[in-house]
């Protein structure tokens, strides 16, 4: 497989480790590792006792490993944080860091489907052995469920159309490579905007792929009870559907509607946001343009 020369750069590093206002001897969670640029930075934090479990699912990310005592890497989905977690020991935790999405290495390598640069497969799987993957989305998802991914994770409002157009095509063959999607697709790509529908379509069925949403909500709701009194949450989001969840569970500790008052009429909810949303500067931009659409949210357990 060709390996990049950068795994992945780390998108506000620096802001997002303050955000979890690291103790010396606390015990820490990067559920993305990655390239481990967040998880390097948190461990140069700690002390001798301090302790970090970082997650991820793609056995790629497993190489980065960072020779440190201190770390437990875990190739395991961070839906599953509380499970693992307990399997080593810990309860409680002092902070949580989150940087969602994907890494640059899974874009960058063309065989796995996820960059609408490469003439690949249709793939699209952070872990390798999942059995969902854009090629099964593609080929057999019914119309209406394939509109709905269009609709939903892509926003898009052709999502009918497109459905129909997919399901009529692959009744003459299958759809196997990105570059034949995109055909397909054709007439919903204006030139001038062809790019930004296309990483639409993309970032649709990469949602849809990886279980993104359901993940997310499953996770989010561990982490209350994860967290000591005073720890933190320090979460990196790339598009708007994930930000909306991140952001509405800090306020009320839930997706949808409002929280149960407490006997005094206060909202009784297990968070409280620390800081305004932040966003990196132009300067991060401008040196690395994958930071563009990062939105850090930083909270901490009531
Ligand atoms: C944006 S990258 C993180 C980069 C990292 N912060 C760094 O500095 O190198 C996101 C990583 O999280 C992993 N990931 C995404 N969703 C995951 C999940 N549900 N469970 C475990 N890992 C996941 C991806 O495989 C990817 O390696």
């Amino acid at each position: 497989m060709k390996t990049t020369m950068v795994y992945h750069n780390p998108v506000l590093l620096k802001e997002t480790v303050d955000g979890l206002d690291v103790k010396a001897d606390g015990v820490y969670v990067d559920v993305t590792f990655g390239g481990g640029g967040h998880s390097k930075e948190i461990l140069s934090r700690l002390g001798e006792k301090g302790r970090l479990f970082a997650f991820d699912q793609d056995e790629d990310a497993l190489k980065n490993k960072i020779n440190d005592p201190r770390l437990t890497l875990i190739h395991e989905n961070f839906r599953y944080i509380k499970r693992f977690l307990r399997f080593h020991g810990v309860k409680q935790v002092d902070g949580v860091l989150a940087d969602f999405g994907v890494s640059s290495h899974q874009f960058d390598v063309a065989e796995r489907g996820f960059s609408t640069r490469f003439e690949a497969d249709l793939d699209m799987r952070m872990n390798q052995q999942n059995e969902l993957s854009a090629f099964h989305v593609i080929n057999n998802y019914e119309e209406h469920q394939l509109k709905q991914v269009f609709l939903e994770y892509g926003e898009l409002r052709a999502a009918p159309a497109m459905a129909r157009l997919i399901v009529e095509y692959r009744k003459t063959e299958p759809i196997i490579t990105g570059v034949q999607l995109k055909s397909v697709l054709r007439k919903f790509l204006p030139p001038r905007h062809e790019n930004k529908v296309l990483a639409q379509i993309y970032q649709a069925i990469r949602i849809e792929v990886n279980q993104e949403i359901e993940v997310l909500k499953e996770f989010l709701e561990q982490t209350p009870e994860l967290l000591f009194k005073g720890g933190r949450l320090s979460f990196i989001s790339y598009h708007s559907l994930e930000d909306r969840l991140v952001k509405r569970f800090i306020r009320n500790g839930m997706f949808e509607g409002e929280p149960e008052r407490d006997m005094f009429g206060n909202f009784e909810v297990p968070l409280k946001k620390v800081n305004g949303l932040i966003v990196p500067s132009k300067e991060e931009i401008k040196a690395n343009n994958r930071a563009r659409s990062a939105k850090l949210r930083i909270a901490e357990k009531l």
